[in-house]
């Protein structure tokens, strides 16, 4: 194959209780990530389209896809070169995996062009190290559940360690994604580095109850699960009107709430059977207005598969 094209989806990732371990693909939005192959050996970035577009770099030696696809030519010894064009569906700094989505969707397109020589699990290896260049860390909770789809667990990073599992069909999801941006290497200077014993219990027993909730299909249980008492406090000042529109979301029928990733987003998840996400969406909306925070966009969605060829 000398060139492909993949989608790669959006992802939730800490769900509240989960930091750095719980990951969800998302069914819209996403990027587009096109590769062809070059007999000069290396990574290069053709072009960069799309929302938020003008601010990324096109040095493939820092841009999240350009990183990634690297990685895998490395780890496949690969005798040719990539040429990639990057299509963005959604800006950078948003919280639910614009980077991650970029650097899933090059390690995945670059393993297609080496003949799908590693595993999901060691495409996901490469697109964290991309994470670590663009964020500052390595964490996979982006990129697992983009390159895996559904729901996934990181049990181990140290060796990385994966699990994927099948969310509930009716698991409906609502995203507010505020005007302001948060960079994730700013988010994760305010988290504290150490945790009280009786707020690692409740992580505990949230983050397993939540996994319980995925298994049972109970979306009373998932909602209630996404609950965090260490991370989402220490980046509440970075996130303004997060928590009003946390409550604003559970009081209009959400199941649970919960700040996207590094934030600015803000989500919820609802039983799409019994709840109209409209209406969880609108009662989101005016907590913001009520605040004067202006709104970028929002989706009504639903969990999806992770990325794919077209
Ligand atoms: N788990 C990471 C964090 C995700 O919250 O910092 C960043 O997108």
């Amino acid at each position: 194959m000398e060139k492909v094209k993949v989608v790669a989806p959006a992802t939730l990732s800490n769900l509240g209780s989960g930091f750095d371990v719980f990951g969800m693909a998302l069914a819209e939005p996403f990027d587009h990530i096109e590769a062809r192959k070059t007999s000069e050996p290396g990574v290069t970035i053709e072009a960069i389209e799309g929302w938020g577009a003008e601010g990324i770099t096109t040095d493939a030696t820092l841009n999240s896809a350009g990183v990634a696809a690297a990685e895998v030519l490395k780890k496949c010894e690969a005798d040719f070169g990539i040429a990639l064009t990057i299509k963005k569906g959604f800006r950078p700094g948003s919280g639910i995996g614009s980077s991650g989505a970029s650097a899933a969707g090059g390690a995945v397109a670059a393993n297609i062009l080496a003949g799908k020589q590693l595993t999901p699990r060691d495409v996901v290896v490469c697109a964290a190290e991309s994470e670590r260049v663009t964020s500052g860390s390595f964490h996979a909770d982006n990129v697992g559940p983009c390159v895996l789809g559904g729901f996934s667990v990181i049990r181990s990073y140290e060796p990385l360690e994966i699990k994927r599992v099948q969310p509930p069909k009716n698991l409906g999801i609502v995203i507010v994604m505020p005007s302001f941006t948060v960079k994730t290497l700013d988010a994760r200077a305010v988290i504290p580095q150490q945790v009280a014993l009786h707020d690692m219990i409740y992580e505990v027993g949230n983050a397993a109850s939540l996994v319980l909730g995925m298994c049972y299909e109970d979306i009373e249980l998932i909602g209630k699960s996404m609950s965090d008492v260490v991370i989402e406090p220490a980046r509440a000042k970075l996130n303004p009107g997060l928590n009003e529109a946390k409550e604003a979301a559970i009081e209009a029928g959400a199941a649970g709430a919960f700040l996207g990733g590094s934030g600015p987003c803000v989500i919820a998840a609802y039983d799409l059977t019994y709840v109209d996400g409209q209406t969880i969406l609108e009662a989101m909306l005016g907590s913001y207005e009520r605040a004067k925070i202006a709104i970028d966009k929002t989706w009504i969605t639903t969990w999806g598969e992770g990325c794919r060829s077209l």
